[in-house]
């Protein structure tokens, strides 16, 4: 039997900081591994053994599951809806709990990521991620020059004028809009601002993450290679390092 993976590496895939933060939470007596105090220098095999910080059960990467969902209309971004709608959660199966990451309105479509990666989840929805999400906005009418110029530029929301978007226009009345900000209806708000109301609007990108061929309704797992490139996206260096086959 190999002499499996120093535990700070284990712990730090698993969100508690840095390596070197994981060392100090293991020297302060914090760490257990099998309901034993675990030591500086243990190793453990994540897949077999019981790891738990301040007494709760670590999420080691074994046990972390990601995956892509292509939201249909009508399909609701919380875990439970007391009126009984269809929830994002069951389009998804999985063995494990999951939540999504961040919310789409009800009548928005397309991309979203389930997970139990809590880190990741946190990092990808924090402001100052500033991961790119891309939506295709049908829009009424037909936006001018000076308007999509107002929508990249930033325009004036009540809660703030919006960063600079990337803007373009596909055809007539529909737009590709690129934001790094992910406030409530963002999108939505931003088009009626300047006089075009969405009329059906899917997100088509999260970050490195897009992917044409899946059919609304539909989820898969992301691969490695995806997961991967989403903590380089957030900056989880030390998770990605420890995603790489020995
Ligand atoms: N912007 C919106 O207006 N709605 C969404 O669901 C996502 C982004």
């Amino acid at each position: 039997m190999d002499e499996g993976e120093r535990l700070q590496k284990t712990l730090a895939r698993a969100g508690f900081g840095s390596r070197r933060a994981c060392e100090i939470l293991i020297s302060e007596g914090r760490v257990t591994i099998d309901g034993r105090v675990a030591e500086l220098g243990n190793r453990v095999h994540p897949d077999e053994q019981v790891i738990c910080v301040d007494g709760a059960l670590a999420p080691t990467a074994q046990n972390m599951v990601y995956y892509l969902l292509n939201k249909p209309d009508g399909v609701v971004t919380t875990a439970s809806d007391p009126q009984g709608r269809t929830t994002v959660l069951n389009l998804v199966e999985s063995s494990v709990r999951i939540f999504p990451v961040g919310r789409l309105d009800m009548n928005t479509e397309g991309l979203l990521i389930l997970t139990n990666d809590g880190r990741l989840a946190h990092l990808l929805t924090h402001p100052s991620s500033g991961i790119a999400k891309e939506y295709l906005a049908r829009v009424e009418g037909d936006p001018s020059p000076a308007a999509i110029r107002r929508l990249r530029e930033g325009v004036e929301l009540e809660d703030g004028i919006t960063s600079p978007a990337q803007v373009s226009r596909v055809s007539e009345g529909l737009l590709r809009i690129v934001i790094h900000e992910g406030r409530n209806r963002q999108v939505r708000r931003m088009c009626s601002a300047v006089g075009h109301d969405v009329t059906r609007l899917v997100r088509t990108r999260i970050g490195p993450i897009q992917d044409a061929t899946l059919s609304p309704g539909s989820s898969r797992q992301l691969s490695l290679g995806e997961v991967r490139r989403l903590m380089e996206a957030v900056g989880m260096t030390d998770e990605i390092a420890s995603t790489m086959p020995s």
